[in-house]
C-alpha cells in the first residue's frame, strides 16, 4: 500500500515523523550563527552517543566514507594493519587498507561467528616488535547478525599499543558501546541506522592516541582530513559545505534519543530482537546465529524453511505486507534473509512483522 512501507532492512531504517518534519525545513547558511548553534548541540549529542570526550567529525558521505577517513588519516604505505573479519563489512576494512598500501594481516572466522579474544591475544603476543600499528574490527556485523566482543578486543589492543579502529555503523544508538571507557581509539558510525535519519552522514571520533598517529601520516586524506575537521570544529563549523538539512534532522533525532535515554534505547533493541528471535523459532524456522551470546540485537539473520526460497519470502512480505527485509550478501545471498530491529522500531512493529512472516511462510508452503 502506498506510503505504508516498513523498512526492516539494516539501513536505511524507518525515520520518525518529527525527524521528517525537520527535514522539510529550508536550508540555512552553513557559516551562519544559527547553524553553528545547531552544530554545537549536535556535537554534544554525538559525544553522548559515542560515550566520548573526543570530537566527533560529521562527514557528508555514507558510512564507508568514515572507514576511508580512518584508514586515510592513520596509515602510511607498508604499515601493518590487522583486520578482524567476521563478515563482509570486516572485509571492507582490509580492502581499504590494502588500497592505501598497508600490509594487511587478516584474522577471519567463519561467517556467523565472532572473534575469539584468545585468538587476537595470540597474534598480538607474538608481535613482540610491535609492528602491528592498527587493528580494525566491526562491532555489529550487519551481513551476518553477529556482535563482536569489542570491550575485550579493544582492551587487548590497548595493552599491545596498537590503535583500535571500530566500525560502529550498526551498533551506535542500538547497542552499548563506550568509546572512552572501553579504550576504543577510533570509532565510526553512519546516519541511516541507529540515528534514525536518512543516509548521507557519517561520523568519526578519534582520541588523542589516534591523533598522535595521524600527525605522522605522510599523505593524509584531503576531504576527510582530521586536522582540518578539528580546527573547524573549534570554531563550530566544518571545512566544507555540510549536508545542512541532514544535520538539522540529526538535531531532532538526537533530541528524541535523549528523551528516551541510552539505557532505554539499548533495552528496547534487546527486547525487540529477543521477541523476534523467539517468534522465529516458534514458527519452526532456524536462526543463522544460534549462539545467544553473540547474536545481534540490531539485525537477525534467518534461514528459509525447506522448500521455500528467500526471494519468494522477500517478495511476498513486500507486496502483501509492505515489509522490506534484506537478502543475504555475497555467498549468503538467497541463503538467509535479514530482519532489522535497528533504530525507530517498536514492539508493535516486531509483532506485526512476525505475524506477517508466519502468514507468508504458511502461504508459500501450500
Ligand atoms: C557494519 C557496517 N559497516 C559499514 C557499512 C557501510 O556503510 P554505507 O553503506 O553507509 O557506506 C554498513 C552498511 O550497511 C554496515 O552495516
Amino acid at each position: 500500500m502506498y506510503d505504508k512501507e516498513f523498512l526492516m532492512i539494516p539501513g536505511p531504517t524507518p525515520v520518525p515523523e518529527r525527524v521528517l518534519l525537520a527535514l522539510a525545513k529550508h536550508p540555512i547558511g552553513h557559516r551562519s550563527k544559527e547553524f553553528s548553534a545547531i552544530l554545537r548541540r549536535v556535537e554534544e549529542g554525538l559525544k553522548w552517543v559515542f560515550q566520548t570526550k573526543s570530537d566527533v567529525h560529521i562527514y557528508t558521505s555514507s558510512g564507508t566514507g568514515a572507514m576511508c577517513s580512518a584508514i586515510g588519516n592513520l596509515v602510511n604505505q607498508g604499515d601493518k594493519v590487522l583486520c578482524l573479519i567476521i563478515g563482509n563489512f570486516g572485509k571492507r576494512w582490509a580492502k581499504i587498507a590494502k588500497m592505501r598500501g598497508a600490509e594487511v594481516i587478516e584474522l577471519e572466522v567463519p561467517y556467523g561467528k565472532a572473534i575469539n579474544p584468545d585468538d587476537l591475544k595470540e597474534i598480538l603476543d607474538k608481535d613482540v616488535n610491535k609492528e602491528i600499528k592498527i587493528v580494525t574490527m566491526t562491532h555489529n556485523e550487519t551481513s551476518t547478525g553477529v556482535t563482536n566482543p569489542v570491550k575485550e578486543l579493544a582492551a587487548l589492543i590497548k595493552n599491545h599499543g596498537a590503535i583500535s579502529v571500530v566500525d560502529g555503523i550498526t551498533s551506535l544508538g542500538a547497542l552499548e558501546c563506550r568509546m572512552d571507557e572501553w579504550g576504543i581509539d577510533v570509532l565510526i558510525s553512519g546516519s541511516q541506522k541507529g540515528f534514525m535519519i536518512p543516509p548521507g552522514l557519517a561520523f568519526l571520533a578519534a582520541n588523542d592516541r589516534a591523533f598522535e598517529v595521524h600527525k605522522k601520516c605522510v599523505y593524509p586524506d584531503f576531504y576527510f582530513n582530521w586536522t582540518d575537521y578539528k580546527k573547524n570544529l573549534e570554531k563550530d563549523t566544518t571545512p566544507w559545505t555540510p549536508a545542512v538539512n541532514l544535520i538539522v534532522a540529526l538535531d531532532s533525532a538526537l533530541e528524541m534519543m535523549k528523551e528516551e535515554g541510552l539505557d532505554n534505547i539499548f533495552a528496547r533493541h534487546k527486547e525487540n530482537a529477543m521477541l523476534l528471535r523467539q517468534g522465529i523459532k516458534d514458527m519452526g524456522l532456524k536462526l543463522f546465529v544460534e549462539d545467544e551470546k553473540i547474536a545481534s540485537y540490531a539485525i537477525t539473520a534467518v534461514l528459509p524453511p525447506e522448500g521455500v526460497s528467500v526471494p519468494d519470502i522477500r517478495k511476498t512480505l513486500k507486496e502483501k505486507y509492505d515489509i522490506t527485509v534484506a537478502n543475504g550478501q555475497n555467498d549468503l545471498k538467497d541463503k538467509i534473509f535479514r530482519m532489522g530491529t535497528l533504530g525507530f522500531v517498536s514492539r508493535r512493529d516486531v509483532l506485526t512483522a512476525l505475524a506477517s512472516l508466519k502468514e507468508t511462510i504458511d502461504e508459500l508452503k501450500k
